[in-house]
Formats: structure tokens, C-alpha cells, sequence
């Protein structure tokens, strides 16, 4: 588990999600994206599935959870990878560095066990630092009207995003 110390609070505590967390992340993604969450590209690739949960991560202040992760099994053409979203940290608790910690440490546990790639739809001043890159995931097309420059990879094994081409779709 990792532990964020922050002034006069509990501590944040990112852990795996759980089955029975459900309700309360799916309420947080809701207040993070609205209605409109359910008309992305990657939607397409999630709905009438469950997300990978030792990959999805959930942020807890106490009993509140202020922030998650959701990773997906999804294939890129005839490639393996995994589909990281929704990602989402609650209002008040933005800008202080959580939703990093919790992309991070997707990509870290994702790495421990043997996953090659991610993929996501997102924004590049966030997740360009994080080592997500738009070139790599140029010809990888979404299964939905998406702005392209938004579509980024990361490879967790040196090679794994080079000569990305192809439909992505759900994996089992
Ligand atoms: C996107 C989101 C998860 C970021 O969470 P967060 O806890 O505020 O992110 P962090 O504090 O870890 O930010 C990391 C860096 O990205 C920057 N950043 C965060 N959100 C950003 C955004 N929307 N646009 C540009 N830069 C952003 C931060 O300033 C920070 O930069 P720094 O390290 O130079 O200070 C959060 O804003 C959110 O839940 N948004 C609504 C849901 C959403 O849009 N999710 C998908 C985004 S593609």
C-alpha cells in the first residue's frame, strides 16, 4: 500500500480495488465525468465488463475514497495490453499529486506482472509525464470517434509500443 501523508488529514491510502467497492467508485467516476462518461470511445471497450481488479486501484482518505483507477484487458489488433480508465480524484483533493500516485502505481504493479503495454485516452499534460506517448499509439484505432493525439501508449518492455497498428478490442 502506498501512503500519502497530507497536513491535519488522514493519510491517503491507495489499495487495490475490491468487488464490494463498486458503488462507491463508480459514484466518484460519475461526479468526475457526468453523463458524458458513458459517450467515450473507451466506454465502448469497458460496458457489460469488469475491470482487471488486482490492476484498479482506489485511494482512500479514512473511509472515503477520493480517487481511482480502472485497468482493462484489451487487444491491439492481435497484441495483449491493457486499457487503463476511468482515472478519477475527487474535487477537493485535486493537484496535490494523487492522481500521479495512482497512475503510477498501475503502471508499477502492471510491470510486476509481466503486462507489456497500456494504452489510454486522455490528456497529454498529465499523462505525457507520466511516460505516455501519442506517436507510439498513431496508427492504434479506438472502436469510436476519438481525437487521435489523445490516444497514448506506454510499453512497460523495452519494444512493446513499436509498430502499434490495428482495431482495438475487448480481451477476455
Ligand atoms: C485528471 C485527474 C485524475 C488528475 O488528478 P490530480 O490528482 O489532480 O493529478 P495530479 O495532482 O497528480 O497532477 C499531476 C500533474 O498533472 C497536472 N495536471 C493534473 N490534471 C491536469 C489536467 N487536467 N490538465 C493538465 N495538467 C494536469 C498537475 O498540475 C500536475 O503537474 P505537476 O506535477 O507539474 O504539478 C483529475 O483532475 C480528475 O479526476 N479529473 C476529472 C476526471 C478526468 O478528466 N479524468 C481523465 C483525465 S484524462
Amino acid at each position: 500500500m502506498t501512503a500519502r501523508a497530507t497536513p491535519s488529514t488522514n493519510p491517503v491510502v491507495i489499495s487495490p480495488e475490491r468487488a464490494a467497492d463498486a458503488p462507491v467508485v463508480e459514484g466518484l467516476i460519475d461526479r468526475a465525468f457526468g453523463p458524458g462518461r458513458y459517450a467515450k470511445a473507451a466506454e465502448r471497450l469497458r460496458e457489460g465488463r469488469r475491470p482487471l481488479l488486482t490492476l484498479s486501484f482506489v485511494a482512500w482518505r479514512g473511509g472515503e475514497a477520493v480517487g481511482c483507477v480502472r485497468l482493462w484487458s484489451v487487444r491491439i489488433g492481435k497484441t495483449g495490453a491493457l486499457l487503463l480508465g476511468p482515472i478519477a480524484v475527487e474535487s477537493a483533493w485535486r493537484r496535490g499529486g494523487l492522481g500521479a500516485d495512482l497512475v503510477r502505481r498501475a503502471v508499477s504493479e502492471a510491470a510486476a506482472m509481466g503486462a507489456e503495454l497500456i494504452l489510454l485516452v486522455g490528456d497529454q499534460p498529465f499523462f505525457g509525464p507520466l511516460g505516455f506517448s501519442a506517436a507510439q499509439a498513431a496508427k492504434v484505432r479506438m472502436p469510436g470517434p476519438v481525437d487521435q493525439r489523445r490516444v497514448m501508449a506506454r510499453a512497460l518492455v523495452p519494444g512493446a509500443a513499436d509498430d502499434l497498428d490495428g482495431l482495438v478490442t475487448a480481451a477476455a
